[in-house]
């Protein structure tokens, strides 16, 4: 369909070439190098060429223009010398604000969370995924238009009508967006139907299942394909994995378990993609372990904690969910550096200190998983009557059942569960 509302791809085309801008307030828990060059590490995700990185100070923020015109002007030399085509804000900008900065840098003009929309666009490998990017990018797009009309309406030109024949265009505009995000909504019903069906054939089945969480480039993938011996993207590319995949290992005392990794976690997430991929990350939400791959070597590796933390619980992550934290890129640290790390990682019993690339640490690492989920997986014995059906049913579909055995008019059952299932099973009124 052409509704005018898809992206413009010819606006992001790979080799187009990009200025970074952080405006900085400065006083952040972030280092702004570090800053510049992640949101530049997202732009070359998209294939962009980062001609330039420019932090500004932010004293007081303009309503029509965030930044002051003195350095616009500095930003807009840097545009023509570098012949750059895109300004990257790493910022939320107003509709306002990205129009005026338009018009005074010459250049286009995008935000973070146009930056990540359009990262997340370019990632989806499922349906389901490019059903919820598209839907979130149509969600920021309305919002932007209903705000910008009268530059619409300037720019359209008029035919007269009552109420401005810009807002009959927007009128117009607007119904279409709502129209394709309705169909979009029935469509991604659809879908997740389906995936609920194969995720409760799989739930069956009774595995544990472990999820990697971690901010972006923290080594996730990496991890998981030491893990597991495959082959997901590796790459120094933030975002390089979207969609969850899901993998069976076996762990020291455990048979099978489920191993996902996820979509990489980054500050300021729009909050449309957050809600988009609470479907697909049902898999971390409803995980029985999360082991939260950390970059350890990274500066800000204390705010990624915050923000990993912070879009958990977006997401609805139970705070009781059992969680591990993996210190990754130990390689990369020497001396003191890499002493205290470990020293503090071997005070704390929910921390191991690894490197996924050199496998330092790894084989501890699963043993301390499998204990953790034999915690979390508790044997019990239950005794059931001997016509009860259904509660042996619940049990096998359940639970691990180890044993089991009639004594008399009583059937027993050795079995592993969960905590959560041995209260429900508890409310069955055993
Ligand atoms: P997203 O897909 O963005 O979420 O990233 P991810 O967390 O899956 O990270 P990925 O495994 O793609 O790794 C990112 C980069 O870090 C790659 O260049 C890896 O080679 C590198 N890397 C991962 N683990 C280690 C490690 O232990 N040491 C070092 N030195 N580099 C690592």
């Amino acid at each position: 369909m052409s509704s005018g509302f898809e992206r413009d791809k010819s606006e992001f085309a790979r080799g187009g070439r990009a200025v970074v801008v952080l405006p900085d307030q400065g006083g952040a828990s972030r280092d702004p190098d570090a800053r510049l060059a992640e949101t530049a590490g997202l732009a070359e995700a998209i294939g962009l060429i980062v001609t330039d990185k420019i932090a500004v100070r932010l004293r007081s923020p303009k309503a029509a223009t965030l930044i002051g015109q003195g350095q616009i002007e500095q930003i807009a030399a840097a545009v023509r010398m570098e012949e750059a085509d895109l300004v990257i804000f790493d910022a939320a900008l107003t509709p306002v604000q990205q129009r005026n900065l338009e018009t005074g840098l010459s250049a286009k003009v995008i935000d973070r969370t146009g930056l990540i929309l359009e990262i997340f666009g370019e990632r989806a490998a499922t349906a389901e995924g490019r059903l919820q990017v598209e839907l979130a990018h149509l969600d920021y797009q309305a919002g932007r238009l209903v705000r910008s009309w009268t530059h619409l309406e300037r720019q359209r030109g008029g035919f007269g009508f009552l109420g401005g024949p810009g807002e009959t265009q927007i009128e117009a505009d607007r119904r279409l967006i709502r129209d394709r995000m309705a169909r979009l909504r029935r469509e991604l019903e659809q879908v997740s139907r389906t995936r609920g069906l194969h995720r409760e054939r799989r739930q069956r089945a009774p595995w544990p299942v472990i999820a990697l969480v971690g901010y972006t480039n923290a080594g996730k993938s990496t991890l998981f394909n030491r893990l597991t011996g495959a082959h997901v993207m590796a790459e120094d590319l933030l975002f390089a994995t979207l969609d969850p995949t899901l993998r069976q290992i076996s762990l020291p005392g455990i048979d099978k378990a489920i191993l996902s990794d996820t979509v990489g976690f980054v500050s300021d997430l729009p909050t449309q993609l957050v809600a988009a991929f609470k479907a697909t990350l049902e898999e971390v939400v409803s995980a029985d372990l999360l082991v939260h791959v950390r970059d350890i070597a990274h500066p800000d590796t204390e705010a990624q904690r915050a923000d990993v933390e912070k879009v958990l619980s977006e997401l609805g992550v139970a705070e009781t969910t059992p969680r591990f934290e993996a210190w990754n890129k130990l390689d990369l640290l020497e001396g003191d550096a890499r002493a205290d790390v470990i020293l503090e990682a071997a005070k704390r019993d929910d921390v191991i200190a690894i490197s996924a690339l050199s496998g330092e640490g790894v084989d501890l690492m699963l043993t301390i998983v499998a204990s953790r989920l034999t915690e979390a997986h508790r044997r019990y014995t239950i005794t059931l009557e001997t016509g009860d059906g259904a509660g042996a049913a619940w049990l096998h579909q359940h639970g691990e059942v180890i044993e089991h055995w009639v004594d008399g008019e009583a059937a027993v059952y050795e079995v592993r569960l969960s905590e959560r299932d041995w209260a429900r099973f508890g409310e069955r009124a055993v």
